[in-house]
């Protein structure tokens, strides 16, 4: 039986996440970029979605070459977001609210400006004639970089300013430990554990094969010609993630392993949650949801996830109305939903900047949430450190005002999501819609985009589209059957 304890320490297990991108979300000094204050500030507008948790990209201090990716100091605030006091602060006023506060670990590599990389070679992955290999790093070129001062090549999974840490090496296990320790001190509620599935690598570093079949998930077509057998996604990432686990005692631990939900179980042996990317780059049409969804079921971890920084926007990926169906999917699976600052208003894809500042092209992502109509959308006094969104899409202010609005949806979905039942079974549907049962419940979303008759009769608690008979289409609708 369930203690008391057992409960507290499971919070997790049905919640609602919000991803926070604090560049984006709330400037408090006028200097275009969002900051702690700021999130502080804007608390009211997560906690009336209703959601348990936000997570917050990586607040430390940063060169930017990866936008907080590429760490100098991961037991500190990066000055562009404030202090160390304005992030106790946030803490705080989020737990008042009753709202949990998860980090941002980014445990697999440093910046390449981290004094570790100076002071601490041996805590790096090195070769010292040329590239070790033919592995490639994930937004392009080798993996390997020629560092100028020793002339030595280091790898890097990433960005060549992000050199990777060698987690066989122990004081690695030991000093990333010591981070988690410090956030843990302050009262964090747990850690989104970056790029998990690149903590080991093969020990004898060998080549990549080249690839035979499809990825299940997004690859840059040069990444895609290999098989990611030897530069990840090892059998012995065990070693890793229990030095995290033991580090973390029962904080959460959800990790991003970029990697098939075939290949999750080794990563949940250690881990209470991974999220499960094969959802967000599933071909949206029923059949590929459906099975997609059947597996992650089955692997017993999946954090729910349709979208975050690093990938297109869901509105620009499935149109506006098929956004509210999305939303309605994620919010209504069984388990964890994560949903990505934004989404809430279903917000597209922003306008690229003249002068992009991701070398990987994610800026259009990362677009500063619209507040309100007034100048800077509320966001910033100042020059927003990307274009704003235009008025295709309502501001936070608009759709508070608007019973129709998406961010009404979601906030319906959330407040339904508590009262939906344990059980989850996929059912035989139409062609083109996926229907699924939660207890007294029948979710159907149609995502063939030609009206369809659903074949369910019950009452219809929630409905995306603005249809008189939801049951004649519905681009999402939510019936009780009992
Ligand atoms: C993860 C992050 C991404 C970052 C990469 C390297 O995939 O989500 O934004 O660029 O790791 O840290």
């Amino acid at each position: 039986m369930d203690t008391e304890a057992d409960t507290a320490r499971d919070w997790w297990r049905d919640a609602v996440v919000y991803q926070v991108y604090p560049r984006s979300f709330q400037d408090t000094d006028g200097d275009g970029t969002g900051d702690l204050p700021g999130i502080t500030r804007r608390l009211d507008h997560i906690d009336r979605l209703g959601v348990d948790a936000l997570w917050l990209s990586p607040i430390y201090p940063s060169p930017g070459a990866d936008l907080g990716y590429d760490v100098t100091d991961h037991a500190a605030v990066d000055p562009a977001f404030g202090t160390i006091d304005d992030f106790d602060r946030l803490l705080e006023a989020a737990h008042a609210r009753g709202l949990r506060v998860l980090m941002d670990l980014v445990p697999s590599h440093t910046s390449i400006e981290h004094p570790w990389f100076r002071a601490h070679p041996e805590r790096y992955i090195w070769s010292d004639d040329g590239p070790a290999n033919n592995w490639r790093a994930a937004f392009g070129g080798p993996a390997w970089s020629r560092d100028p001062e020793s002339g030595r090549w280091y790898l890097h999974s990433f960005f060549p300013e992000q050199p990777d840490l060698d987690w066989r090496n122990p004081d690695v296990a030991e000093a990333i430990g010591a981070v988690m320790r410090f956030w843990l001190a302050r009262g964090v509620d747990g850690f989104r554990v970056d790029a998990v599935d690149r903590l080991i690598k093969d020990e004898r570093l060998r080549d990549d094969p080249p690839a035979t079949r499809p990825f299940p998930l997004y690859l840059r077509p040069e990444v895609a010609e290999l098989e990611l057998r030897y530069s990840g996604d090892r059998p012995d990432v065990g070693t890793a993630l229990t030095a995290l686990r033991h580090a973390a005692g029962d904080a959460l631990l959800v990790g991003e392993a970029y990697v098939p939900t075939a290949r999750l179980e080794a990563y949940l042996e250690h881990l209470d949650l991974t999220f499960c990317f094969e959802l967000l780059h599933a071909a949206w049409n029923a059949d590929r949801l459906g099975e997609v969804i059947g597996a992650a079921v089955e692997s017993g971890g999946c954090a729910w996830i349709l979208s975050n920084h690093d990938f297109p926007r869901l509105a620009s990926r499935v149109g506006t109305e098929g956004a509210r169906g999305a939303a309605l999917l994620l919010l209504t699976l069984p388990g964890p939903a994560f949903l990505f600052q934004g989404d809430e208003l279903g917000m597209p894809n922003g306008a690229e900047p003249a002068a992009p500042i991701d070398r990987a092209g994610r800026d259009p992502f990362r677009t500063p949430m619209p507040w309100d109509s007034g100048p800077g959308a509320g966001f910033t006094t100042g020059l927003p450190w990307l274009p704003l969104i235009g008025d295709e899409v309502g501001s936070v202010a608009d759709q508070e005002a608007d019973e129709g609005s998406t961010l009404a949806l979601y906030r319906r979905l959330i407040r339904l999501r508590r009262e939906l039942g344990r059980g989850f079974q996929l059912l035989d549907a139409p062609e083109g819609v996926l229907a699924y049962e939660r207890g007294d419940h029948l979710i159907a979303m149609n995502v063939s985009g030609e009206r369809t008759a659903l074949p369910w009769r019950g009452d219809v608690v929630l409905a995306t589209g603005p249809e008189p008979d939801p049951l004649e289409t519905g681009a999402g609708v939510v019936l009780t059957t009992a």
